[in-house]
C-alpha cells in the first residue's frame, strides 16, 4: 500500500443535507442512534469523533466533556461548527485520518461512523487510532459490510461478480469501500483492539418496507435484530465495540498536539502553530485547526 493513500474529498460536498436531511433516512438514523447508545460508554473525557463530517452524531457523545471533531473537509466541520455551536465542549480539526495530529494516548474514546468506508487501507488508518487512545479506552467503529444478505442473494443468481464471501474490501464505487467482518475483527486485533461487541445494523433498509411499514416499527425491529450481531453479520452496516489494549503510556500533562509531518509535539498558540521541529506551520483560524499537510485553506 502506497505510503500516502488517496483521500475521498468532501470539500464543498452538501452531504448533511441532501443524504440526510433532504433524503428519506430518517430510519438509518434512528437506528444508528440506538446502536451507539447500547456501545457508548455512561460517560468519558475526551472523545475523538472521526470523519465527523457535519456533526451529525456529535450530540450523542454527550456523556464526554469534550469532543475533537476530526474531518478532512474544512466545509464540513463549518458546518458541524454552524450546528453546534463554538464552546469548550467541541474542537474542530480539518485533519488527515492516516495522519493525525495528536500525541500518543491522549483520548479515552474515539468512533469512526460511515467513514472507513473511504479508506482503501484500512488498517493503516485503525492502526492510526489506537496510537491516539489510552489504554483500555473505547472505539466504537462502523463499517460497510460486504457480507450482507442483498450481496450474497445477487452474487448467488449472478448479478454479481465479486464474492461477498472473500476477505478483501470491494471497492463499489471509487474510494467506496464494503469490508467483510472477518477482515475487520483480524486487523482491529493486529493493531491493539479487543472486539467487546458488535450490533448488526440497518437491516431493513429498503425502500419499499420504508414504504409500508410505520417508522416506529421498523426501527423498533432493527433495534432488536441488532442483538444477533454477535452470532451473524448479514446486515449492511456493523457497529462494534473495541477496548484499546496493550501497554499505552498516556499522553504527558499539557500535551495534546502534534505535528503531522514529523510527528514531535507541537504547542497548541493559534492562530499559527508552528513545529518547533520542522518548522512546518499550521493555521487555527476562525475555531477551526488545519493540519491537512498540503492544503492550503
Ligand atoms: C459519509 S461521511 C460521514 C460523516 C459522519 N460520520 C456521519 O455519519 O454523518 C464521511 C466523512 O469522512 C470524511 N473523510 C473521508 N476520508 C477522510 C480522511 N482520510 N481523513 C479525515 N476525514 C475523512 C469525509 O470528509 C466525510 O465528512
Amino acid at each position: 500500500m502506497s505510503e500516502k493513500p488517496p483521500i475521498c474529498n468532501y470539500e464543498g460536498s452538501d452531504y448533511q443535507t441532501s443524504f440526510w436531511d433532504l433524503a428519506d433516512r430518517a430510519y438509518e438514523d434512528a437506528v444508528e442512534a440506538i446502536a451507539l447508545k447500547r456501545l457508548l460508554p455512561q460517560k468519558g473525557k475526551l472523545m475523538l469523533e472521526l470523519g465527523a463530517g457535519a456533526g451529525r452524531n456529535t450530540p450523542r457523545y454527550a456523556g464526554y466533556d469534550r469532543v475533537v471533531l476530526v474531518d478532512y473537509s474544512k466545509t464540513q466541520l463549518q458546518q458541524a461548527q454552524a450546528r453546534l455551536g463554538t464552546s469548550e465542549q467541541y474542537i474542530y480539526v480539518a485533519a488527515d485520518v492516516y495522519q493525525l495530529p495528536f500525541v500518543e494516548g491522549l483520548f479515552d474514546g474515539a468512533t469512526m461512523i460511515r467513514t472507513l468506508h473511504h479508506m482503501s487501507d484500512a488498517p493503516k488508518a485503525l492502526q492510526q487510532v489506537r496510537g491516539v487512545l489510552q489504554q483500555s479506552s473505547i472505539f466504537i467503529l462502523e463499517y460497510a459490510n460486504k457480507q450482507n444478505l442483498k450481496a450474497i442473494f445477487r452474487y448467488l443468481i449472478g448479478k454479481q461478480k465479486w464474492s461477498p464471501f472473500a476477505l478483501e474490501p470491494v471497492e463499489f464505487a471509487a474510494l467506496n469501500f464494503d469490508f467483510h467482518p472477518r477482515a475487520i475483527r483480524t486487523w482491529l486485533a493486529e493493531v491493539g483492539f479487543k472486539l467487546e461487541r458488535q450490533l448488526t445494523v440497518s437491516h431493513y433498509r429498503m425502500a419499499i418496507l420504508k414504504k409500508l411499514v410505520p417508522h416506529n416499527l421498523l426501527v423498533w425491529m432493527d433495534s432488536v435484530a441488532q442483538l444477533t450481531g454477535d452470532i451473524w453479520q448479514l446486515s449492511p452496516s456493523v457497529f462494534t465495540r473495541n477496548m484499546a489494549v496493550g501497554v499505552t503510556p498516556r499522553a504527558a500533562e499539557g500535551t495534546f498536539f502534534k505535528c503531522p509531518a514529523c510527528n514531535s509535539p507541537i504547542d497548541d498558540t493559534p492562530p499559527l502553530l508552528v513545529c518547533p521541529q520542522c518548522k512546518q506551520t499550521y493555521s487555527a483560524e476562525d475555531g477551526i485547526y488545519d493540519f491537512r499537510l498540503g492544503e492550503i485553506s
